[in-house]
């Protein structure tokens, strides 16, 4: 993976000076998801560090896991640290990624605390960036499990602007198996999900630097942001490479929750889907934007959820205007726009280095069904009741966090 591929596919211009960027995940500081992300932000100017976990921490939400061993007893994800080396160092071949051995919202807490203070030129970041994390995390049942977003959280807490992000593709891979180019010709889907999730950051950053706003934050303190990508083709096609990003809201649509399964023969329990009601009420915000699993549904858009920290119902919710729209940048669009931009922008290129394809690559908006492509997606909406269904469902659901 080359940094100059990125560069070149990128849509927007580096702002004038460059943001320190903490970036950080669930899946494992090896994947190739985060340092996608971390190559599009870098190519972009930004000064960014990685600090996240050894091994994958995916499904622990904000829970502090600091390690009583002070050097790892058994190799890092993929091999790339050895078991006895220090619990917390440096990736080899590059001093800004840092490994802990320790839950997602620790590697927040260990970077601000002693990572960036004693071996970065910054010590408090302007933004953090969690994910791409490998598998959506949609509605807020998985708002309070996921690693990636309980990491955001915790930067959040801390009175950091943070955004979350989760891609459908649920198969973590290591980095250095990102493919300059697929067989369809275009780029690896991890390169396009992390400019994606660059290309949206970068315009929240533009944003925040032209609004009159003195604070100079990319979002307000106890903001924060969530993002879902679709099932990303480029392994194989062009149906979903440059999906638009819509504005959506956490519940509503069909969001599940979860049950409990007893099977009968083991005598143990399992996890389901479930959609219910609490997960479906509309208590904040514009009630009449759709939910976070009906975009994705909905063929090949990514949703974008904003989030506050402060979890109480506020009085009076009906008569305060939409308090959000303004916080927004152009590139997130109603989902009943007429002309849904992509989320790379108008004219960017998804090309591989390689390829030969004559595809363009700049599909925008189509309703093609991504949806129907992944199973972890597809059975959420489907009737649970079947046995089938229910064991594909915790299968999937383990994906998902
Ligand atoms: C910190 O380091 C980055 C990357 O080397 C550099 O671009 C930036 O100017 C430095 N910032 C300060 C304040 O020295
Ligand atoms: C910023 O302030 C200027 C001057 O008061 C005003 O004309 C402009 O509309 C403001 N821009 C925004 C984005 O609020
Ligand atoms: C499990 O056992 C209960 C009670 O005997 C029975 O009603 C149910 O049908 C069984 N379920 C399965 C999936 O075998
Ligand atoms: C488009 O969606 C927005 C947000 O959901 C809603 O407020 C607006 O009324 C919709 N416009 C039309 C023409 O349906
Ligand atoms: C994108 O392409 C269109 C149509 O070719 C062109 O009019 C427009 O200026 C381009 N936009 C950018 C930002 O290059
Ligand atoms: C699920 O199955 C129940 C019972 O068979 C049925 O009433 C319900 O309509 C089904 N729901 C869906 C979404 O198919």
């Amino acid at each position: 993976m080359k940094a100059a591929s990125i560069l070149a596919g990128l849509a927007l211009a580096a702002t004038s000076h460059g943001l320190n960027v903490l970036i950080t995940n669930d899946d494992g500081f090896g994947t190739a998801n985060i340092r996608a992300m971390y190559y599009a932000m870098k190519a972009l100017g930004h000064n960014c560090y990685i600090v996240a976990s050894s091994s994958d921490q995916s499904g622990q939400g904000s829970r502090l896991i600091f390690t009583n061993n002070a050097k790892l007893t058994s190799d890092s994800e993929f091999g790339i640290v050895k078991s006895g080396a220090p619990s917390i160092g440096q990736d080899p071949n590059d001093d800004h990624i840092w490994y802990y051995n320790g839950s997602p919202a620790t590697q927040v807490l260990v970077a601000l605390d002693y990572v960036l203070p004693n071996h970065a030129n910054f010590s408090v970041p302007d933004l953090v960036l969690a994910g791409p994390n490998y598998g959506l995390n949609v509605g807020p049942f998985l708002y309070s499990i996921s690693g990636t977003l309980g990491a955001t959280q915790t930067a959040i807490e801390r009175g950091i602007p943070a955004i979350a992000f989760a891609g459908s593709y649920g198969t973590q891979t290591a980095y250095y198996d990102i493919k300059p180019s697929t067989s369809a010709g275009l780029q690896d889907p991890a390169t396009i999900t992390g400019r994606l999730a660059a290309t949206l950051a970068q315009a929240f950053i533009d944003k925040a630097a032209s609004s009159n706003s003195s604070s100079g934050r990319v979002l307000p303190l106890g903001y924060g942001v969530s993002v879902n990508i679709p099932l990303i083709t480029s392994f194989t096609d062009d149906s979903c490479v440059n999906p638009p990003f819509v504005r959506a809201r956490m519940t509503g649509g069909g969001e599940f929750t979860s049950k409990a399964v007893y099977d009968n023969a083991t005598g143990l329990f399992g996890s389901a889907n479930f959609a219910d009601s609490g997960t479906n009420m509309c208590i904040n915000g514009d009630c009449s934007l759709p939910g976070e699993i009906e975009v994705i549904n909905s063929g090949c858009k990514s949703s974008v959820v904003i989030f506050t920290i402060d979890y109480d119902a506020p009085y009076g919710v009906s008569s305060l205007a939409d308090p959000y729209a303004a916080l927004l940048p152009d590139i997130v669009q109603l989902n009943n726009a007429t002309n849904l931009v992509g989320g790379l922008g108008a004219n960017a290129s998804v090309q591989g280095t390689t390829g030969s394809s004559s595809s363009t690559g700049t599909a925008t908006g189509s309703t093609s069904s991504a949806s129907t492509k992944s199973g972890a997606i597809r059975l959420i909406m489907e009737n649970v009741s079947s046995l089938a269904v229910l064991t594909m469902g915790v299968a999937a659901l383990a994906t998902l966090l």
